[in-house]
């Protein structure tokens, strides 16, 4: 291995699955990149903007929340702070990361001090970039903090504007448990009314929720007109043309050149879900000797490499097992074979040998005890992944096992 990653210097590869995409490497979500600039011209122009970011887990929702972060400072002259709310378990915890997302993330040390200003009697203690803030433990000005959040976002956004930015965007990423808290569903509907109606009407800010589309929904069964405040931006799997850009630009940037239809190859394997992208790129990426990708980097060395690491990082161990049993194979190639992450019982059976058809009620059976596959609502005999990321491990799987059979 070392040798190899002297002949061509791989020191460090272009593909980075888990992480969000920096916006050089940024590919696509033309249409989600024009509501979101939609959304922060209106927020500059005085019409508050309310967003939810939602897809599934790897689709690209924080890549994308942190691109539209960077563009409304950038373009727009905004400040912009993303906070991660997983683990939150309080409306109180909620707003203490958010403020500690706005006061850690701005751009210059003056106007961090002024920012900080704000929160000065909140704080128990603040390292120098804010980074750790830590906020007064007691009950009262814990609770003074949930009351006074209003106030206190309206007098940041007066010194973000003294400052002469003209708004603020904040996104509230990995949206989890807190989305079924019922205080934390009428913490979002009365900001978003009080901001509404007083004064402050006009105040300049786009404010996004992200998460996976069964947290709206749950915030929904908590507080139904959620669903009319917060406008919905939906990620879907990206197009295969994208996936081969993506590669070009990853490789090209570490000076790496390639066959055309080695990166179709890997576009094919991948599909369109972009972490995927980053799986098959980064195997290939270091099986690959010689500093050129052609076809045999891909089936005969990454492919294996990027189902592993895609079987070991993305499905519990019960799956894997599953997965790799020799009864189910011919029904896993059938799945493989398929464009969509959808499967017809009937469709199935009529290309399975009949002997099987029994091995196909018992591998829908585990599936479904698994959580990995569903039934369409409204249908018999249908069923959908789960996480769209079961339906590529098993794509790539079987890629691999016809590969191996030829
Ligand atoms: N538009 C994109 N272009 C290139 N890579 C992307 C894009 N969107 C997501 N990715 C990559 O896909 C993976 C998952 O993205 P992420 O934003 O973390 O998804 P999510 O927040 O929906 O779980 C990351 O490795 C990220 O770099
Ligand atoms: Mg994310």
């Amino acid at each position: 291995m070392a040798d190899k990653e002297a002949i061509v210097g791989k020191d460090r590869s272009p593909f980075f699955p888990g992480k969000p995409v920096t916006p050089e490497f940024f590919i696509g979500r033309e249409e989600q990149i024009k509501l979101l600039e939609r959304a922060i011209r209106q927020a500059k122009s005085g019409s508050p903007q309310y967003l939810f970011i939602t897809g599934e887990r790897g689709i690209g929702k924080s890549s994308l929340v942190s691109l539209a972060g960077q563009l409304a400072e950038r373009e727009h002259g905004f400040i912009s702070a993303q906070c991660q709310l997983g683990g939150a378990d309080s409306v109180g915890e909620v707003c203490r990361r958010m403020y500690q997302a706005l006061v850690s993330q701005l751009p210059d040390k003056s106007l961090f001090d002024k920012v900080r200003g704000v929160f000065d009697k909140y704080v128990e203690r603040i390292d120098l970039f804010g980074i750790g803030v830590e906020f007064k433990k007691d009950a009262e000005s814990r609770e003074s903090l949930v009351e006074n959040f209003l106030p206190l976002l309206f007098r940041v956004g007066q010194v973000v504007r003294d400052a002469g930015k003209n708004g603020v965007f904040l996104a509230a990423d990995d949206l989890n448990g807190i989305a079924t808290n019922t205080q934390f569903a009428h913490f979002l509907k009365s900001m978003v009314d009080q901001i509404a109606v007083g004064p402050q009407r006009n105040f300049p800010w786009v404010f996004s929720l992200v998460g996976i589309p069964e947290r709206m929904d749950d915030l929904k069964s908590k507080q139904p007109s959620i669903d009319r405040i917060f406008q919905p931006i939906e990620l879907s799997i990206m197009r295969e043309k994208d996936a081969v850009a993506f590669f070009e630009q990853s490789f090209r940037s570490v000076d790496h050149t390639w066959d055309t239809n080695a990166l179709q190859l890997m576009a094919q394997l991948a599909g369109g879900h972009p972490v995927m992208w980053h799986e098959v790129g980064d195997a290939v990426f270091w099986e690959d000797q010689d500093g050129h990708i052609d076809e045999s980097d891909v089936l005969e060395r990454g492919l294996n490499v990027a189902c592993e690491n895609v079987g070991r990082k993305y499905l519990a161990r019960p799956l894997y097992d599953e997965l790799r049993s020799k009864v189910y194979q011919n029904i896993l190639k059938h799945i493989g074979h398929q464009k969509s992450p959808v499967m017809k019982r009937s469709d199935v059976l009529r290309e399975l040998p009949s002997a099987q058809a029994k091995n196909f009620d018992n591998f829908i059976q585990k599936m479904r005890n698994l959580g990995v596959i569903r039934n369409i609502p409204g249908t018999r005999g249908e069923y959908e992944f789960v996480n769209l990321l079961y339906y590529f491990y098993i794509t790539l799987r079987t890629a691999r096992i016809v590969e191996s059979s030829k």
